[in-house]
């Protein structure tokens, strides 16, 4: 049979972007070539602000064609907030591509990976492995609202949530999914249905309704200030947390950073329902990124941390079907940190970046990943 083979479109953007996108494409080469299967890379230097400065936008016209002439979005991280208003830069780009692209769930893992230190860390030698679940189109990021009678005494400022049946019903039906495909088979939604008395109580509703068709996983909710205290100090008892916009907003970065450096935290933008070349649907393509941002005050160092652009690619390597190679990558990553802190703790040469407490360099701790997953395959 003729070898699998993935177009992906690559986008570096800005700052560290640009540095950690080289390593972790060596990274899934790598993989690839252990399991048979072929990338062909099309990079563009649009979605930046680079590209910003020298045509006027963020994209050129026929960003969308291009875009859906691949498999899959890599997507570094986007921002100069120096010279262009975040607002512009990433409405610009990358919240476009979720919305046009209908990548209605943002996927977060959260783990506790040995050798990275946890301001939660060996509090009593449990692992935390969760997933954070964000609905990702709608919610309360709606643009519904506006200002009257602005400048005056009676100014006047609304802006409105916006729960469909399909947008709430397809997140919460993904998270049960999800948690069913995992050994701990649990569900936490968040909620405030006791603050938010319209919307939230709504929520409530469809996680209890869609809870029947799944009686095999376990589910509980909190309201969304007490699951931020859970978050930090019960972390274990999560497997699978599902969420809206704003609330998964707000727990998709909290997650991640109680479990070390956003520098190793990835993510997903994922459409799961579309398939490429169904007759007469649009292929929406899916896009994996890291958590951090371009980090201007440590770019052109080459100190970042290049782990939340490899683990990221792991999840697309997931998502393609690649799950031999997918498990390698990770495996790879839990070997190079465990190995490199107790490197560092016997004074041999230190691979750890700054962020996790080392003096390491993105080229250095790229290549000890590159090679483990050439040693693993
Ligand atoms: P940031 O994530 O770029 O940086 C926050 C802090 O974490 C900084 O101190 C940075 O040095 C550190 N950091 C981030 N990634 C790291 C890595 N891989 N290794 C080591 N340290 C790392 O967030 P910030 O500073 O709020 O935003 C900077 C720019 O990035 C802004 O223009 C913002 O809009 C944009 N941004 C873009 C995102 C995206 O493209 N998805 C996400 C978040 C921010
Ligand atoms: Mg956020």
């Amino acid at each position: 049979p003729p070898a699998r083979s993935y177009t992906i479109a690559v986008l570096p953007g800005d700052g560290i972007g640009l540095e950690v996108m080289p390593p972790a494409l060596r990274c899934i080469e790598a993989a690839a070539k252990g399991f048979g299967f072929k990338f062909e890379f099309r990079h563009y230097e649009w979605a930046s602000c680079t590209y910003y400065h020298k045509h006027g936008t963020m994209l050129p016209p026929d960003w969308k064609q291009l875009l859906q002439a691949c498999d899959a979005i890599y997507f570094g991280a986007v921002g100069d907030p120096a010279t262009v208003p975040d607002h512009i830069s990433l409405w610009g780009s990358l919240l476009l591509f979720r919305r046009e692209f209908d990548q209605f769930i943002n996927l977060r893992p959260c783990r506790l990976i040995p050798g990275v230190i946890s301001p939660l860390a060996n509090r009593d030698g449990k692992k935390i492995d969760f997933v954070t679940v964000r609905e990702n189109t709608e919610g309360e990021y709606s643009s519904i609202g506006g200002r009257i009678f602005e400048g005056t005494e009676r100014e006047t400022v609304i802006q409105n949530t916006v729960f469909t049946r399909v947008g709430v019903d397809r997140v919460v039906r993904y998270a049960f999914e999800l948690a069913r495909s995992r050994p701990a088979k649990k569900l936490t939604s968040a909620t405030k249905s006791n603050g938010i008395s319209i919307t939230m109580p709504y929520w409530d509703e469809r996680v209890e309704a869609i809870s029947k068709e799944y009686p095999d996983v376990k589910v509980d909710k909190y309201h969304i200030d007490i699951l931020c205290a859970h978050f930090v100090q019960r972390p274990r008892i999560f497997d699978v947390v599902v969420g809206s916009n704003l609330f998964g907003d707000i727990l998709s970065d909290l997650g991640p950073a109680c479990t070390g450096t956003i520098g190793i935290a990835p993510s997903a933008n994922l459409n799961p329902t579309a398939k490429r070349g169904e007759p007469g649907k649009e292929w929406m393509p899916s896009l994996f990124e890291p958590v951090h941002g371009s980090a201007p005050d440590i770019a052109g160092k080459g100190i970042a941390n290049p782990i939340g652009m490899i683990w990221a690619g792991q999840m697309m390597l997931e998502h393609l079907g690649e799950t031999k190679a997918a498990e390698v990558m990770m495996k790879a990553i839990e070997n190079v940190l465990k190995n490199a802190k107790d490197a560092q703790l016997q004074g041999e040469k230190d691979l750890l970046t700054p962020d996790m407490h080392g003096n390491g360099t993105t080229e250095g701790l790229g290549r000890a990943i590159e090679e483990e997953i050439g040693r693993l395959v």
